[in-house]
């Protein structure tokens, strides 16, 4: 049987990343690496839409992007504000508390969005250094309103820099750095750009580095962009050991995507977001967010629908989904459809949702919902 990895993150590796991922491992000091990591940079620059931007590409997941962006920005005691839709946009308050930053945090019911006035108000209250947006929190599902934000910031605050996390959403859904403003963009790789977890890629603009620079003691020596720099600048240079295969994985996987057309990538992700979110409505599935983002999607249950006996019926066919997390634990699942995911998984996967209901004893109507996903 297939395996359907469905969860939000690990998505699922093509045969040519893989085929990418064991070649032999080459030095990162020869003049081929430098060249493919160059190369990298030069991509992440378009998925993130920047042509500003410093690009890095380092070894570590999401949270170290999240970590790196703070650590290079903020000092201590300086205000933080959190717009967070969900558990990973706390998770951006944890590490900033963490590092002894003064942190506000605006925060929603699951599923609905920070109203922008209470933005523009704590914006009036208070001077922050930074704020940091999860441009899809993966817990909710909820797609967050980036270009509105950050021209409230830019009009009322424009000193204030603009973190924005791009794990779940980079490669999945358009990105302008640029022309948004953002001063730091950052994302991970097991996402929509469809290869294995451990690579972070971030990019920074020059008033982030500039910040960096009239930091004194920062409190990161892996992370510290400044360390970095120079590798961005001339490739073959050392500063910590690159994630070699990884970035061969990378260039394979950002070629693929580039090679189908970025505006074709994302409307393959909204495509996919609406067959799915079709077939799950005919079935009484109601999504959590309100505006939903097209890389994932966050369930409600209907009445009947015991979380753990469903999640573990599609473990038996080999369908991975993932739980809800805080307040939706129970209550909800989280179906990824980002990165190399195709149409026909997705056909299989409600084909299987529907068969694990029926086990359940749910009485379902497999035309309806079939063709509610074909048709859509
Ligand atoms: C939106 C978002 N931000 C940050 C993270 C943290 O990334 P990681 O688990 O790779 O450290 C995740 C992980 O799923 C995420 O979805």
């Amino acid at each position: 049987m297939k395996q359907l990895l469905l969860i939000p993150g690990p998505t699922p590796v093509s045969v040519e990343v893989r085929e990418a991922l064991s070649r032999e491992t080459i030095s990162h000091f020869s003049q081929n690496f430098a060249s493919i990591y160059k190369d990298v940079h030069e991509k992440m620059k378009l998925l993130f839409g920047t042509e500003h931007g410093v690009p890095f590409v380092i070894a570590g997941s999401g949270t170290l992007g999240m970590e790196i962006s703070l650590t290079n920005i903020l000092d201590n005691g300086e205000n933080l504000l959190v717009i967070s839709h969900g558990f990973f946009g706390d998770r951006f308050a944890e590490i900033g508390q963490s590092l002894g930053m003064n942190v506000d945090i605006l925060s929603t019911l699951s599923g609905e969005h920070v109203d922008l006035k209470a933005v523009e108000d704590k914006l009036k209250e208070k001077h922050y250094e930074a704020i940091t947006i999860t441009h899809v929190d993966t817990s909710t599902g909820v797609l967050a309103q980036v270009e509105s934000i950050t021209k409230i910031v830019r009009n009322l605050s424009p000193q204030t820099l603009i973190v924005v996390d791009g794990v779940c959403a980079t490669g999945g859904i358009e990105e302008k750095m640029d022309e948004w403003g953002v001063d730091v963009f950052f994302t991970g790789s097991q996402k929509a750009i469809a290869i294995p977890p451990g690579l972070a890629m971030l990019a920074f603009s020059s008033r982030a580095i500039e910040k960096r620079k009239r930091i004194k003691n920062v409190r990161t020596y892996y992370g510290d962009i400044l360390r970095w720099i120079p590798v961005v600048e001339d490739t073959s240079k050392y500063f910590a050991t690159p994630a070699v295969n990884m970035v061969f994985a990378l260039q394979e996987s950002l070629n693929r995507i580039l090679d189908f057309g970025l505006p074709v990538y994302f409307e393959k992700h909204t495509l996919l977001a609406k067959k799915v979110r079709a077939a799950m409505s005919s079935l009484g599935f109601e999504l959590v967010a309100k505006i939903p983002a097209p890389t994932l999607s966050v369930f409600r249950y209907p009445e009947g629908v015991d979380d753990e006996s469903f999640r573990k019926l599609l473990e038996e066919k080999e369908l991975f989904v993932a739980g809800g997390l805080k307040d939706l634990k129970g209550k909800t699942f989280r179906i990824g459809h980002m990165g190399s995911t195709e149409e026909e998984d997705l056909f299989l996967a409600i084909k299987r949702i529907l068969e694990t209901l029926e086990e359940m004893g749910i009485k379902v109507d497999r035309g309806k919902t079939l063709e509610a996903f074909l048709k859509s």
